[in-house]
């Protein structure tokens, strides 16, 4: 047995006051249909080392947790039978096929997809999903590419892809301060898709940036207009339905660890059968074809997923998936969407109410101020009496020191950044036309001359696991930045 990690540095986390119980109470008076005790159930008995090392965890965007009841079943699993590389035919591989396949069919179910008109591609995370399709996707002159601000830089670098085989990138702005999509502009740029050019339109369900959630109507919007449409669902899976009978999107994209934690290293494309007909693969792999020949200087790939999966899937991973969808499902997606719902408005509007004693506003919100169409991911700047910032890295610094895991940077996601903090196409386009490689702190310090504050920002995001404890804990973090100077 190993001893836990525990955080590297010696403060405890602040104990529970007094002024908890008055909160807590409040929180229950403002929020009845929140089950404390259910979560605190729950807490204890799959989730007890968070409390037991004194963990305060607020990066659920960033990766999810595991119950401790996944990886026991896992284990079992592992321990009790023989498994084989599933691409033969002998009994510990057709073992093993049995449960890749069960796996596959969870993550219908999971996402109410018809099996005829779905299909799970199992992949490394969310990134690998969105390589697929955009190394595959028939990009070409006259076609588009055409993305929200807002996407993780692994969407924003299907670019790359879609220029070099000389179909138009276009961006669809998102409007500062709750960072939603430009409605008028996008359904502009959506209009421009002519038949006889494939045309891909990309988008997240819930910014990892913002937490804003995008009108899922956009898809069978973009479609009727001649667009295929990538659904990116990581950061809106964890904590949200995605009904794939209720919306058709072509492609969706995701990572498994972030809705339950383990195991990491597995995510998916799910894709509509009829769009993955239209994928170009540029290259084959073993797993990926039926025959190829050497001197026959050919290949036929297979259909459906298997040519899609390169080489020997994470199989013994595999049943994990499937024990952490029915962890979820046993939890009750819409519970825990609930829970975080409940948690996010409490937090936000306190939060917002902080006040220096001169009156300056302690905290700058970059997203929707209300519960609306928004997730559970909250980004935020801390500013002093006297309007100036302080420093995300200063703000990580302290939260480490009290155990509070959160998140600070940009988040993968420059498109959301840059317009959240203003900068403009002529502030950003300098830095990239240098012979020379910019490093990091150079590009922030030249873009933090551009705008009053720096560029980056503090991330706190919620999940299936938190409690109103971790909520309150974080206030009273911000609150110990009250009257003070950067
Ligand atoms: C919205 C979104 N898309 C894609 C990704 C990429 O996920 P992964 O790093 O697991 O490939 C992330 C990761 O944070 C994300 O938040």
């Amino acid at each position: 047995m190993t001893s836990p990690i525990r955080p590297s540095v010696s403060s405890a986390i602040p104990a529970l006051d007094a002024r908890y119980k008055e909160a807590l109470a409040a929180f229950e008076r403002d929020y009845p249909q929140f089950d404390l005790a259910a979560l605190e159930r729950l807490r204890a008995e799959e989730y007890a080392r968070l409390d037991a090392q004194g963990h305060v965890y607020l990066d659920y965007t960033g990766g999810g947790l595991y119950a401790e009841s996944q990886l026991a079943q896992h284990q079992a699993l592992l321990r009790e039978n023989v498994f084989g590389n599933p691409h033969s035919g002998n009994p510990t591989s057709l073992a093993m096929t049995r449960l890749v396949e069960r796996a596959r069919a969870s993550v219908l179910a999971f996402f109410n997809a018809d099996p005829a008109e779905y299909a799970v591609i199992f992949t490394q995370n969310a990134s690998g999903a969105l390589k697929l399709v955009g190394e595959s996707y028939p990009f070409g002159p006259g076609g588009h590419y055409l993305l929200t601000f807002d996407n993780h830089n692994s969407v924003n670098g299907i670019r790359e892809f879609a220029r070099a085989k000389g179909a138009a990138v276009a961006y669809a702005p998102v409007l500062p301060p709750e960072l939603r999509i430009d409605e008028t502009r996008l359904a502009d740029l959506l209009s421009q898709a002519r038949p006889a050019a494939p045309h891909l339109f990309a988008y997240p369900a819930q910014s990892n940036f913002s937490g804003v959630q995008h009108d899922l109507a956009w898809i069978a919007r973009a479609q009727a207009l001649g667009w295929d449409v990538l659904l990116d669902a990581a950061a809106f899976a964890p904590t949200n339905r995605l009904d794939l009978r209720q919306v058709h999107p072509d492609f969706v994209t995701l990572s498994f660890y972030k809705i339950f934690g383990y195991p990491t290293g597995v995510g998916a494309l799910i894709a509509r059968r009829e769009a993955l007909g239209k994928l170009r693969r540029p290259w084959f792999a073993g797993g990926t074809i039926t025959i190829a020949s050497v001197q026959g200087d050919g290949y036929y790939l297979q259909e459906g997923e298997a040519g899609f999966e390169d080489g020997t899937v994470d199989y013994l991973n595999l049943p994990a998936v499937e024990i952490g969808l029915r962890h979820i499902a046993n939890l009750g997606l819409d519970t825990i969407h609930a829970r975080v719902i409940c948690l996010t408005d409490w937090l936000l509007r306190h939060l917002l109410t902080l006040r220096h004693a001169n009156g300056m506003p302690l905290i700058h919100l970059y997203g929707p101020a209300g519960t609306a169409q928004r997730g559970g991911t909250v980004t935020i700047n801390f500013y002093d009496l006297d309007g100036k910032l302080f420093d995300y890295r200063e703000v990580e610094a302290q939260a480490n020191r009290v155990s509070i895991s959160l998140r600070t940077g940009c988040f993968c996601n420059p498109g959301a950044g840059e317009k959240a903090h203003g900068l403009t196409e002529a502030d950003l386009a300098e830095c990239f036309h240098k012979e020379e490689r910019m490093t990091f702190e150079s590009f922030i310090t030249a873009m933090s001359g551009k705008v009053k504050d720096a560029v980056g920002a503090v991330r706190v995001s919620v999940g299936l696991a938190t409690n109103f404890a971790d909520v309150y804990r974080l206030l009273r973090f911000a609150e110990g930045f009250l009257d003070r100077h950067a």
